[in-house]
C-alpha cells in the first residue's frame, strides 16, 4: 500500500497520455505556445501498462487519463483495454475537450471506460470558440450526448468560471441539472498555465459562486462521496448535482489521494510543485519492477503536504511545466 508520512493513502493514477491538444484554452495555453515533447520521449501503451500493473500491486484502484487532449492519442482503446484487464483496477476514467467524443464515446466504453469528465466553460457558441481558440461547441455538445447514450456514467463536466469572461453563465451551468443528470462541477480558475491570463481580478472564489447559484434556489448536500476534490451539491429535485472544485478557497491536500504521470513518464507527487521522479530510465534501461516499485514509494515519500496558495498568488512561476503538459 503506498502512504505518505501524513497517512493519506494514494490509490489515485492521473496519467497524462500526451501533450498535444486540439484547443487552446485561453487560461490553460501560454500565449507563446508550448514546446512539445518529442515523440519518442513519450510513454508507449505496454510502458503505462506496466507502471499500472506494478501501481495496483501496491494499492492504486483507480487511474484517469489526462492529456493535453488525450483523445488525440492514436489508438487510446488499445491503452483502456490494457488497463482494464489489470486486477486491482475498479475504475478508469478520462478528462477530455468533447471534441472527438462523438467518434468514439461507444469504444471507449466497450473498450472499459468507467468514467468521463469534459471540459465545457461556455455555452454560448462565439464565447466557447474565443475560449477555447477556436472550438466548436456543437460538436462537443453533440459529444456529451453520443457519451450519454454509449452509457458513460456519471457524465461530469468541468465549468472554470471566470470573471469578466464567462461568469454571467453560472446560473445557465447549474440550471442544467434540472434537465440532465450531469455533475456539473465550478472549478475555481488556479494560477497555473497560461501565466500571463492569471489574475486575482478574475479568479472567482466557490463562495461567490455558490451565492450566485442560490439565486435559483437553495443547494442541500447530494450525499455523494466523491472520493477526489470535488464537494456535491444538488437543487432538491434536480436530476443532477453541482460540484465545487475549490483548490484555493477551500483546498483538499489533506485528502490527497493521487499521484501523476507526465506523457513523458515523470511521476509529479503534486500538481503545484516541480518536483518530478523519471520513470523512463528504468523503464527503458531493463529495470526489473521492484525499482519501478521503489520510484513510485520514493514518489509518495516525497510528496508535499499540501499547497500553499492564496487568491493573491502571481501566476505560479515555480511551475514550469503548463497545465497542457501535466493534465489537470
Ligand atoms: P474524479 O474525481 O475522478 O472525477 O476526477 P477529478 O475531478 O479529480 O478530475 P478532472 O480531471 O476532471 O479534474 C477536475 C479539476 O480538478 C481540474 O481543474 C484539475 O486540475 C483539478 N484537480 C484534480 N486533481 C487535483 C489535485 O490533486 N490538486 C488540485 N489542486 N487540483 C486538482
Ligand atoms: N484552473 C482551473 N482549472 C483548470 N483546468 C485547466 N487549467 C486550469 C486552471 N488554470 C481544467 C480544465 C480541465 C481540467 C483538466 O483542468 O478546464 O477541465
Ligand atoms: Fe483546453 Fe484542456 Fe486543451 Fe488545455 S488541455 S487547451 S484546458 S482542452
Amino acid at each position: 500500500m503506498l502512504q505518505d508520512s501524513s497517512g493519506r493513502r494514494i490509490d489515485y493514477l492521473r496519467i497524462s497520455v500526451t501533450d498535444r491538444c486540439n484547443l487552446r484554452c485561453i487560461y490553460c495555453m501560454p500565449s507563446q505556445g508550448v514546446r512539445l515533447i518529442e515523440y519518442k520521449e513519450i510513454l508507449r501503451y505496454e510502458e503505462i501498462i506496466r507502471i499500472v500493473r506494478i501501481a495496483s500491486s501496491l494499492g492504486v484502484k483507480k487511474v484517469r487519463l489526462t492529456g493535453g487532449e488525450p483523445l488525440r492519442r492514436r489508438d487510446i482503446t488499445f491503452l483502456i483495454k490494457g488497463i482494464a484487464s489489470i486486477d486491482g483496477i475498479e475504475e478508469i476514467g478520462l478528462t477530455t475537450n468533447g471534441v472527438l467524443l462523438r467518434k468514439y464515446a461507444s469504444s471507449l466504453k466497450e473498450a472499459g471506460l468507467t468514467r468521463i469528465n469534459i471540459s465545457l466553460d461556455s455555452l454560448d457558441p462565439s464565447r466557447y470558440r474565443e475560449i477555447t481558440g477556436g472550438g466548436d461547441i456543437e460538436t462537443v455538445l453533440c459529444g456529451i450526448e453520443e457519451a450519454e447514450r454509449a452509457g458513460l456514467r456519471p457524465i461530469s463536466i468541468n465549468m472554470v468560471p471566470v470573471r469578466g469572461i464567462n461568469d454571467n453563465e453560472i446560473e445557465a451551468f447549474a440550471r442544467l441539472t434540472f434537465e440532465k443528470p450531469y455533475r456539473i462541477r465550478f472549478i475555481e480558475f488556479m494560477p497555473i498555465g497560461a501565466r500571463e491570463f492569471w489574475s486575482p481580478e478574475r479568479y472567482i472564489p466557490e463562495e461567490e459562486v455558490r451565492k450566485r447559484i442560490e439565486t435559483i434556489g437553495r443547494l442541500e448536500p447530494s450525499g455523494l462521496n466523491s472520493n477526489g476534490p470535488a464537494r456535491y451539491w444538488r437543487f432538491p429535485g434536480a436530476w443532477g448535482v453541482i460540484g465545487f472544485i475549490s483548490a484555493i478557497s477551500n483546498h483538499f491536500c489533506n485528502e490527497c489521494n493521487r499521484l501523476r504521470i507526465t506523457s513523458d513518464g515523470k511521476i509529479r507527487p503534486c500538481l503545484f510543485s516541480e518536483t518530478e521522479i523519471d520513470l523512463k530510465p528504468v523503464l527503458r534501461g531493463g529495470g526489473n519492477d521492484e525499482e519501478l516499485m521503489r520510484l513510485l514509494s520514493l514518489a509518495v515519500e516525497c510528496k508535499p503536504s499540501g499547497h500553499g496558495l492564496t487568491p493573491d498568488t502571481r501566476a505560479n512561476n515555480s511551475v514550469l511545466r503548463p497545465m497542457s503538459k501535466i493534465g489537470g
